[in-house]
């Protein structure tokens, strides 16, 4: 059995770092120095599980436990959306050092290692662009990529290099040597807590399609401006914005968010010459969300000849949705029986490092029930009793795949 105080007692640690004391919602981004100081702390639990340390070039954190020739990796992020909530990666992180935390002051032999990746950047709420650190161990990040800039122009690269990472080349930070990849991760949705189960096998993650629209009018005077000659960016976005909403309505699993806005030049008495948005799409489908693509631009497009602005959609990211390997689906189901827990499957509306990972081996994921599917807010939360079961789960697993 894990040490379920020390677990919550690292969770509760963790979640004060990056704090906003009036909001109570966490802001740790990469390459700062709450980020760096949430990497002190996790890796000294890593040295408290027995585990060496290791960086890769682009930051990825990884503790590993053993010196066999195979390895499993567990892992997570602890970097956090703008206000999150204190339990989305970090979970996964925490739960991971417990498992071999556990393993370790147990003398349990070992078949592989066990490796725990805290990966770089999952979130991407820097740079517009997330899971790079997963992305570099799938082999799937590239050269261009680390080009894209924060809103101070800072690049991913430039960035890497201020905290004394070499990224380049790419090539060198790919995996091919992982057996099998587990992660542990809330729900962040209500099917958990609507069939009153505490944990839940998933089946398969769907993924998000991240886009950039700038639209463009004329800046003018709001006094001196007849309205039917206006070229007004926002008025154009406001309706932009609500055809997409129209058109994901008619569909049936698909999801897609306008999260972000900037309007310039933001005076009450100029007519908005510029809008940016971003649209999050998302299925577990992946010629869906190319169809929705096309059908959202042409709909955009539509509304900019319309209203006499232009509208330029760009690519911020692009990720492959993925299934779980049968293999861990079963394992982890057969540990949650142990647990009197009837074992259920269901999708992931969230996106995971998994994902990327599934380039190079086979992934399976552990979700623990989120109090009314609440999740990107403070007001995240899963209970102790759930995680604590979770997390023993997740370590009757992991052992039965290294024994
Ligand atoms: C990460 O939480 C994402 O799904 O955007
Ligand atoms: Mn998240
Ligand atoms: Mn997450």
């Amino acid at each position: 059995m894990i040490n379920e105080n020390r677990l919550l007692r690292r969770l509760q640690d963790l979640s004060q770092i990056g704090r906003n004391e009036v909001t109570g919602g966490i802001n740790r981004f990469s390459f700062t120095s709450e980020e760096q100081q949430a990497i002190e702390l996790v890796t000294s639990y890593m040295k408290q599980a027995g585990m060496t340390i290791t960086v890769d070039g682009v930051g990825n954190i990884i503790g590993t436990y053993g010196e066999e020739s195979e390895t499993i990796m567990l892992g997570s992020h602890i970097d956090t959306v703008p206000e999150g909530g204190k339990y989305d990666g970090a979970l996964g992180v925490l739960a991971a050092i417990e498992v071999v935390q556990t393993i370790y002051e147990h003398q349990l032999p070992l078949s592989k290692n066990i490796e725990v990746a805290v990966f770089k950047d999952e979130e991407g709420t820097r740079f517009g662009f997330g899971l790079i650190g997963s992305r570099a161990i799938a082999g799937l990040l590239t050269h261009e990529e680390l080009q894209k800039t924060d809103t101070t122009d800072i690049s991913i690269e430039e960035a890497m290099k201020q905290f004394q990472l070499s990224p380049l080349p790419l090539e060198r930070i790919k995996r091919n040597d992982i057996q099998a990849y587990l992660e542990m991760h809330i729900e962040q949705g209500k099917v958990l807590e609507n069939e009153e189960l505490p944990v839940g096998v998933v089946t398969g993650i769907a993924a998000p399609l991240w886009l950039e629209v700038t639209v463009t009018g004329v800046s003018e005077h709001a006094g001196a401006t007849p309205m039917p000659i206006r070229q007004d960016a926002l008025a154009a976005a406001s309706e932009m914005i609500l055809a997409i909403e129209r058109i994901l309505n008619d569909t049936t699993d698909s999801v897609a968010t306008v999260g972000k806005l900037s309007v310039e030049p933001n005076g009450v008495n100029v007519i908005p010459g510029r809008v940016t948005f971003t649209i999050d799409i998302r299925d577990i489908d992946e010629q869906k969300i190319n169809t929705l693509e096309s059908s959202i631009i042409e709909q955009l497009q539509k509304v900019a000849e319309r209203r006499n602005v232009t509208m330029t959609p760009k690519v911020l990211q692009r990720v492959k949705p993925a299934k779980t390997a049968s293999m861990l689906q079963q394992q982890l189901a057969s540990s949650i029986e142990k647990y009197g827990v009837q074992p259920y499957s269901l999708i992931s509306g969230a996106g995971h490092d998994a994902m990327n990972i599934a380039a190079v081996a086979p992934i399976g994921m552990l979700f623990v029930r989120s109090k009314d599917g609440i999740s990107h807010n403070p007001l995240e939360y899963s209970s102790d009793e759930d995680i604590v079961i979770a997390t023993n789960i997740f370590y009757d697993t992991v052992v039965e795949l290294v024994k």
